[in-house]
């Protein structure tokens, strides 16, 4: 396992003789629900096999997939932030429906290939059934998890009309080519937000509220005081994760977004949040939604959701209810 483990930047012991699933990822390690899920339905099942996560830098994932191609112990797993799109073109097929929606966050193992699936979409819907909307759909964000989100939605609420918005507005020059998303429009800037006086449903697709300490070139961050209504260029990054000194360096900013969250929320009577972050289980946008009354969802359900997919598909297990009970059961 020595050019497994030298290809990823945490600290994982895989027994040789055993096979083994992976969580891939910039840094699942640090909060992943995957692997508990996982190891959950192995341990029942007493199978050997265990999941892992595997932090992997941008340049080590072209070396790191072809690894695992060759690695007979292999069998697949779980793609995470911020590679659900990168990783597609080392993969050697995708599936039709990841293809539609433009990223993928399953790999499966066969012979020396690796197929790529999408499962967010199941996820993402299962708790989308328990919205309703018929007027205005906001969505912020346009990574990996996003497409899924919005491809289900659209699926989900028909009559609806929507409007996105993501830092980078390129990354959402895909939504152009959605045949049935025509009538859409995609916002300019953040501000723009509080115009839109007839949304029942805001979705949060985006890492902004996610409780995580990013590391950049010597510093660190963390989007957990954060809702995605804020800009947060301004942000100051510090040394070493400690919340008390980050909330200090970042007071203004916090204050400001609290201020803008409460004003959006008492302009907005009838409005529904799905966050689908799930750690923490109340993001900042939830718990200000859920004290001015609103209904809110977080990511917890679309996750386990995405999860007994993901296992179902790359363990060849066909006993999805089984494996739901497993993974929902404490402990
Ligand atoms: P995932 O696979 O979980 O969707 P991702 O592909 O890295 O992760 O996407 C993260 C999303 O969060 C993107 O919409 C990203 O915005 P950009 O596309 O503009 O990068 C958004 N995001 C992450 N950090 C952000 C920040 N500090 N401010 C605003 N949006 C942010």
């Amino acid at each position: 396992m020595k050019n497994l483990t030298n290809l990823i930047n945490n600290k994982v012991s895989i027994n040789e003789k055993n096979f083994y699933t992976l969580i891939i990822g910039l840094n699942p390690s640090q909060g992943a629900r995957s692997p508990r899920l996982w190891n959950k339905v192995y341990k029942k099942k007493k199978s050997n096999c265990r999941m892992y996560p595997a932090d992997v830098s941008l340049k080590n994932l072209r070396n790191f997939v072809n690894f695992l191609k060759k690695d007979e112990k292999f069998l697949g797993g779980s793609v995470t932030a911020p590679y659900k799109i990168e990783i597609m073109k080392y993969l050697d097929e995708i599936d039709f429906n990841a293809k539609k929606i433009g990223s993928i966050n399953t790999i499966v193992k066969k012979g020396n290939k690796i197929k790529g699936y999408n499962t967010d979409y199941f996820g993402a819907f299962e708790t989308l059934k328990k919205i309703r909307s018929n007027k205005d759909i906001l969505v912020i964000g346009a990574g990996g998890a996003s497409k899924a989100v919005i491809i289900a939605s659209v699926d989900k609420f028909k009559k609806s009309n929507f409007f996105f918005l993501n830092r980078k507005k390129k990354k959402l020059n895909f939504i152009k080519k959605i045949n049935f998303l025509k009538k859409s429009k995609i916002l300019n800037k953040l501000n723009d937000i509080h115009s839109l006086k007839n949304i029942d449903l805001v979705i949060n697709t985006t890492s902004v509220g996610f409780d995580t300490w990013v590391k950049t070139k010597k510093k660190v961050y963390n989007l957990k005081f954060f809702s995605p209504f804020i800009n947060l260029i301004k942000m100051v990054s510090i040394k070493t994760s400690s919340d008390r000194i980050f909330k200090k360096k970042n007071l203004k900013l916090i204050k400001k977004d609290s201020k803008n969250l409460k004003n959006f929320f008492v302009n907005h009577k009838k409005i529904t949040i799905f966050d689908i972050i799930y750690k923490p289980n109340k993001t900042k946008l939830l718990r200000f939604a859920e004290k001015s009354g609103k209904v809110g969802h977080n990511g917890l359900e679309m996750n386990l959701i995405q999860a007994v997919k993901g296992f179902v598909l790359v363990n060849k297990n066909n006993n999805f209810y089984k494996v739901k009970k497993i993974m929902e059961s404490h402990g």
